[in-house]
């Protein structure tokens, strides 16, 4: 996600943009850019790098300018270069837009813009939207960009400024967030408050399909359909700290409840209904390679590791080729085995962590295949893979990965069924898991309505001192990321286990004070993990259950059930992990510990 501000007023429009970028760089710090309409020039600055270096570049010119916008970008296309940082502008450099979004169908719109004879410049799907408004403009800045914004599919919040209009700003919004600011003799928009809450308190909330055109008078909001709307004043009462959380306690809370809009971004554009199958531009030039691999080893660290466990079983489901998971720091010293019809996945939220850039490099010098799933655009480990997928989940702040978690799942489901269907998956049968897919972002929206619950099952049980996770299947990997995700922000011990595995071992520490969380929902593999429950029960050991909606048989052995949705096996990690997080989150903090920052921890972990 990226930041934007918007200012119009009687003060230097510089400073109040560029101290609104620094309150935004939680939302994404790449790259940053401002555009301003100065003695009758219209101003671009814009560097890769953090704002300071901005700031920097910006004092040295003395730009004297009461109207601008500004942007710090979190990538999504195209790598944090300058040339990719925003604002982005037409073809004569008259029109300059500022966009937080993901334009889906922003090929399509290259295509027809460079039919028109437009020159685009960048790898970003941000510049169509400029050279749109400027095809449509007929000296009417609202209008044109009404017409550009009608034929964008995708998300935006949008701030636009124009050589030809001294004295305005439009915006407009379409899934991510706009606010404007009244400061009375001064206007403001924003990606959240945070820049406008030391200007006034008096904002207004701009709806998806609304669009604003601001000036020296105030602003005037309508639809896309040129509906009038009566713009609704409220008060702001936030901190500007609980502004950057989103009113949530924790960053790592407001990440967990951020899922079912990243697991949208994840799945946006990347379903091809038709053909049952999955549309992933990284891959685009490798799929002689994903045809061709006779075997896939899927390399990473920690959360990141437990997601490649479960791409392992997706794989080999999917597509009947072996596939091996490794940890990186094993990987990169252990001589393996690769040749050039290996293909290596490198799965890493930060694409910084050392050990598995080192295990990439290593399989690279081989001869593999290398592919990446990051979620940072041109992270080195983006950088030095052949080709790969972004996960879309925006910048994760807390230390415990959640929201990255989930969404390298649904890229490794979508990686699978793109393999799976050039392979022995029939349409019929992907195009039952794209509906099963489609449904995933509301199902974990559903399960966190149980917030509640999770946490008065966590006060039951945060003073313990050990816990057991146990699960089969694809959820034996989730019952690692569950036993993770509390040690390492409870500093309880937590051991995760294939359910089976505890009779060699494990059984041996149950009793009335190891609380065990079996992950019991109704897949292939029930009734197995039941007996295993019973065999738990019979130890006077306490369970706590995730188990399926509706499933009473279980609710009258366990004393502790999550009931979640129905999906199809392959996708159950996705939902069953829900749970897991909040009962860690809700534990961590009842003992008082630093949930985002969790003692010992680093959020990449760039030496070895
Ligand atoms: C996740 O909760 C941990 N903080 C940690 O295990 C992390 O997943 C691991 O360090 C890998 O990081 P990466 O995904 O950025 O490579």
């Amino acid at each position: 996600m990226c930041g934007i501000v918007g200012y119009i007023g009687k003060k230097q429009a510089v400073p109040v943009l560029i101290e609104g970028l620094k309150r935004l760089e939680y939302r994404g710090y790449d790259s940053a850019g401002i555009a301003v309409h100065s003695n009758g020039e219209l101003i671009v600055q814009k560097v890769a790098g953090r704002v300071s270096r901005l700031e920097n570049l910006i004092q040295k010119e003395k730009i004297s300018a009461t109207l601008g916008i500004a942007h710090t970008r979190w990538a999504t296309h195209g790598e944090p270069t300058d040339k990719n940082a925003h604002p982005h502008t037409d073809c004569k450099g008259k029109i300059a837009v500022v966009h937080n979004g993901i334009i889906e169908n922003c090929n399509a719109l290259r295509e027809y813009l460079k039919q028109k004879g437009h020159k685009l410049r960048t790898q970003t799907d941000t510049e169509v939207i400029a050279h749109l408004i400027e095809e449509y403009y007929d000296g009417d800045l609202l209008r044109a960009t009404r017409i550009a914004l009608s034929e964008v599919k995708g998300t935006y919040g949008v701030a636009i400024i124009s050589l030809d209009h001294p004295r305005e700003i439009v915006c407009a919004r379409n899934g991510s967030p706009l606010v404007l600011g009244d400061g009375g003799d001064e206007y403001f928009v924003a990606s959240d408050a945070a820049p406008i809450v030391p200007h006034t308190r008096q904002v207004v909330y701009l709806e998806d399909g609304e669009l604003a055109s601001i000036n020296d008078n105030g602003f005037t909001i309508t639809t896309l359909e040129e509906k009038e709307i009566i713009p609704k004043i409220e008060e702001i009462s936030w901190t500007l700290d609980q502004i950057e959380r989103g009113g949530y306690p924790h960053f790592m809370l407001k990440e967990i409840f951020e899922q079912p809009i990243t697991l949208k971004n994840a799945i946006r554009g990347r379903l091809n209904v038709a053909d049952g199958t999955a549309r992933l531009g990284g891959l685009i030039r490798h799929h002689k390679e994903l045809e061709a691999v006779n075997r896939i080893i899927i390399t990473a660290c920690g959360t990141a590791w437990h997601a490649g466990l479960i791409g392992e079983y997706m794989l080999e489901e999917m597509t009947r080729v072996p596939a091996e998971v490794e940890y990186a720091s094993e990987f990169r010293y252990r001589s393996p085995i690769v040749d050039n019809n290996t293909i290596l996945f490198a799965i890493s939220q930060s694409g910084e962590t050392i050990d598995t850039l080192a295990a990439l490099r290593e399989a690279k010098r081989r001869g593999a295949t290398t592919l990446g799933i990051c979620n940072v655009v041109g992270s080195t480990i983006a950088r030095e893979t052949d080709g790969g997928v972004y996960i879309h989940a925006g910048l994760e702040i807390g230390v415990a990965s959640t929201k990255a978690f989930t969404s390298q799942i649904m890229a490794l489901a979508l990686i699978s069924l793109l393999m799976g269907r050039m392979r022995t998956i029939s349409v019929e049968k992907g195009r039952e898991i794209i509906e099963a897919i489609e449904k995933i972002p509301e199902q974990v929206a559903q399960i966190l309505k149980l917030d509640k619950k999770i946490k008065e099952i966590a006060s039951v049980f945060y003073k313990k001192k050990n816990f057991l996770f146990l699960g089969r299947g694809y959820n034996f990997p989730v019952a690692l990321e569950g036993a993770l995700k509390l040690k390492e922000i409870s500093y309880i011990h937590a051991e995760g286990y294939p359910a089976a595995e505890m009779k060699h071992g494990p059984i041996a520490l149950i009793d009335k004070d190891m609380p065990v969380v079996f992950i019991a929902i109704r897949d292939s593999v029930f009734e197995k993990v039941l007996s295993n429950i019973e065999e738990v029960k019979s130890r006077k050991g306490v369970v706590i259950a995730i188990t399926t909606e509706g499933d009473k048989e279980i609710k009258s052995k366990v004393g502790y059930c999550i009931p979640i949705p129905k999906t199809i096996d392959l996708l159950t990690p996705l939902l069953t992990v829900i749970p897991l997080q909040l009962l860690a989150y809700h534990i961590a903090v009842m003992r008082g510990c630093d949930v985002d920052k969790p003692r010992n921890l680093a959020k990449s972990v760039t030496v070895e």
